[in-house]
């Protein structure tokens, strides 16, 4: 359950005060406040898979600027089949473990909580220097195309469908991976269980056509993320927080919905809040809007029916009003920005002095969606403000 700390006494009430308190999170966690950076691939970290210096600056950044929890872009979690991007971060060895401690230090010295996001990309692998094929839970080809801000290009590879062994290697991939978070010192890991990745794979029924304990049924299509979670807990100590994130949209396929509607909802939010896990991550486009047609609750207020762990909201919250609303309405517990954050590390200061908040710029992830890119636009940027001539590219 959430703990609602009270306002410290003499703490003056100030617009969206609600976003500014305390907030619990399983045995472990303490959040200064309701705001979290959502987890964003930067596809920025060596080629091996190494944090560096530059998303440490990045990391800490978001700390520095008042939010109570940051949130890792997906990290792979093992060396055959779980990387999705060339250049993205990991936790499947030690020296990537390593590679991660100055940035949780980092965080941590401001007074910031962060969790790691353990992600396997399954079928939508789209540079894995560690293998040629990919895997997922059927031979079934994506639909859509490779990501061109990731460095993809044209239709995803068809995949193979994952043997019992495979499944083995993966689920042990992320209770290594989580063992390391811990060592690391992170406070937590995320299980990415959405957007399409993976576990998201195994739960959608047109890309899971096993016929063994892990397909067919709801009940089965989820048995994996469940696995993921047991094995995630036994790799961990009792305190360390454990969070899910769930979709019903995909990279792949933005506007894809559950078919069986609420009931699917109330299926696997109530299997999801039978697991032990701390926190449940929705995300959506808009995180207000009916999940399901035009009128109804949200998908944020679906889970808070159904699981008794805090939750936290994404989509579109940026705008502090609806981000207020959905913690005032408790529909969540907290929010996670994704574009806000980009745009304004420092958005919960700047929410708390009045200051504005600019709308998000694309350019920040375009043509490549990595650190260097984003520091080269805002150089540009800058310079054009200022009335200089733009640099040559
Ligand atoms: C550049 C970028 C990278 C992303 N990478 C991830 C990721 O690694 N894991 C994940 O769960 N979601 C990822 N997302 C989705 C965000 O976490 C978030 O759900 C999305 O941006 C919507 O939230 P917003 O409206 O606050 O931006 C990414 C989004 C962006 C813009």
């Amino acid at each position: 359950m959430s703990t609602l700390v009270n306002r410290p006494k003499g703490d003056a009430p100030t617009a969206h005060a609600e976003l500014f308190t305390p907030l619990r999170v399983g045995g472990g966690l303490s959040l200064s406040n309701r705001l979290a950076v959502a987890p964003m691939t930067r596809v920025s970290a060596t080629a091996d898979g190494h944090a560096t210096k530059q998303m440490a600056d990045y990391y800490e950044a978001f700390a520095a600027g008042g939010f109570g929890l940051v949130i890792t872009e997906g990290l792979y979690t093992d060396k055959a089949h779980a990387q999705g991007y060339l250049f993205q971060p990991g936790l499947a060895d030690d020296a990537q473990r390593d590679a991660w401690r100055p940035v949780v230090d980092r965080v941590h010295a401001h007074g910031g909580r962060i969790v790691a996001q353990l992600m396997h990309a399954g079928a939508l692998s789209q540079g894995n220097p560690h293998r040629i094929t990919t895997k997922g839970p059927s031979a079934v080809l994506p639909t859509g195309q490779q990501l061109a801000f990731y460095r993809g290009e044209g239709p995803y590879r068809m995949p193979e469908a994952m043997s019992a062994d495979d499944i083995c290697e993966a689920v042990e991939g992320f209770a290594q991976a989580a063992r390391r978070a811990q060592e690391a010192g992170f406070d937590g890991v995320e299980i990415h269980g959405a957007n399409g990745y993976l576990l998201d794979q195994f739960l959608t029924a047109h890309t899971n056509l096993r016929e063994d304990r892990y397909g067919g049924s709801l009940a089965n299509r989820l048995r994996l993320t469940g696995d993921v979670i047991q094995a995630v807990r036994r790799s961990t100590t009792e305190r360390f927080v454990v969070g899910v994130r769930i979709s019903q949209g995909k990279v792949n396929d933005f506007t894809h919905k559950w078919e069986g509607g609420e009931a699917d909802a109330a299926q696997i939010f109530g299997a999801l809040g039978a697991l032990p896990i701390d926190y449940l991550h929705t995300t959506e486009f808009e995180a207000w809007r009916p999940a399901f047609g035009e009128h109804g609750p949200s998908l944020a207020a679906l889970a808070r029916r159904h699981v008794a762990v805090p939750v936290l909201a994404n989509g579109s919250l940026h705008d502090a009003t609806q981000a207020d609303g959905v913690v005032a309405r408790q529909e969540a517990d907290f929010v996670s920005l994704g574009r806000g954050a980009l745009m304004h590390a420092d958005w919960p200061a700047r929410l708390r002095a009045g200051k504005v908040h600019k709308t998000f710029d694309r350019g920040l992830l375009a043509p490549i969606a990595d650190l260097a890119n984003a520091v080269r636009h805002r150089a540009e940027v800058h310079l054009a403000v200022a009335g200089a001539p733009a640099l040559n590219r």
